[in-house]
């Protein structure tokens, strides 16, 4: 997989992309990723991205040029699955998408500021928005990080085995159950008894019902959709 991402604070990006299961996953190969700063491409004299609001409402827009050269300077060379904007108001990230989008190719991710970003980048060349959740945040940053580690390491190869996706929390609508290391007792503080015991079918079944009964507690709506299956 390739991924290109579009912003004008690249130093924000850099950090989470360069440590571990995202620099590993670049390192083996399976993924390339790209920051792309925006402003290079501004051809203001004094490099501006952004401009006022026409209509008069507060707060700056960010600019078509800039971002259509640099979207452009990447689609002359190979083809999108998709470009994708991230925005407070897109599709709330899940699971699901998550994986779809761990199947593509190439995709694209534009980071916003400001009030956003033009109206008509929207509407010509992007093909999905994505928000992260229900609250705001300062840029589309921080949300492109998640949605670039949340995919990648779904692509096989990324993780090994004693790491693998399959067993975290909404893969199967469940959340994850708890979880034991060493020393078996600490300050008269016991592991459950069935994690030592050997047998692994009850190990399983407790598993599986403290995911249940955690899952009950905290997100029974993610059990509702299990019963819509
Ligand atoms: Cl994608 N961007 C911003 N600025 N805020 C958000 C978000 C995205 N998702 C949730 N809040």
């Amino acid at each position: 997989m390739r991924v290109d991402v579009l912003t004008i604070l690249p130093k924000l990006l850099e950090g989470p992309f360069s440590d571990s299961i995202l620099k590993r996953a670049q390192e083996k190969g399976i993924c390339e990723i790209h920051i792309h700063n925006i402003r290079q491409f501004s051809k203001d004299k004094h490099q501006s991205v952004d401009d006022y609001a026409f209509g008069g409402s507060a707060g700056m827009v960010m600019m078509l040029q800039p971002i259509v050269d640099c979207i452009e300077s990447l689609t002359r060379e190979r083809s999108y699955d998709e470009i994708i904007y991230v925005t407070p108001d897109g599709e709330r990230l899940n699971q699901g998408m998550c994986n779809q989008l761990s199947l593509r190719q190439n995709i694209m991710i534009i980071c916003g500021h400001y009030k956003g970003i033009d109206q008509r980048i929207r509407d010509h060349f992007v093909t999905k928005e994505i928000s992260i959740g229900d609250y705001v945040l300062s840029g589309g940053e921080l949300a492109a990080a998640v949605i670039v580690d949340s995919v990648i390491r779904l692509i096989p190869g990324v993780l090994n085995n004693e790491t693998s996706a399959l067993t975290d929390s909404f893969q199967d609508d469940l959340l994850a159950p708890p979880v034991y290391t060493r020393p078996a007792e600490f300050r008269g503080w016991k592991v459950p008894e069935v994690l030592t015991s050997g047998n692994f079918k009850a190990i399983e079944e407790w598993s599986m019902q403290q995911a249940v009964e955690k899952t009950l507690a905290r997100r029974p709506d993610l059990l509702d959709k299990n019963e819509n299956r």
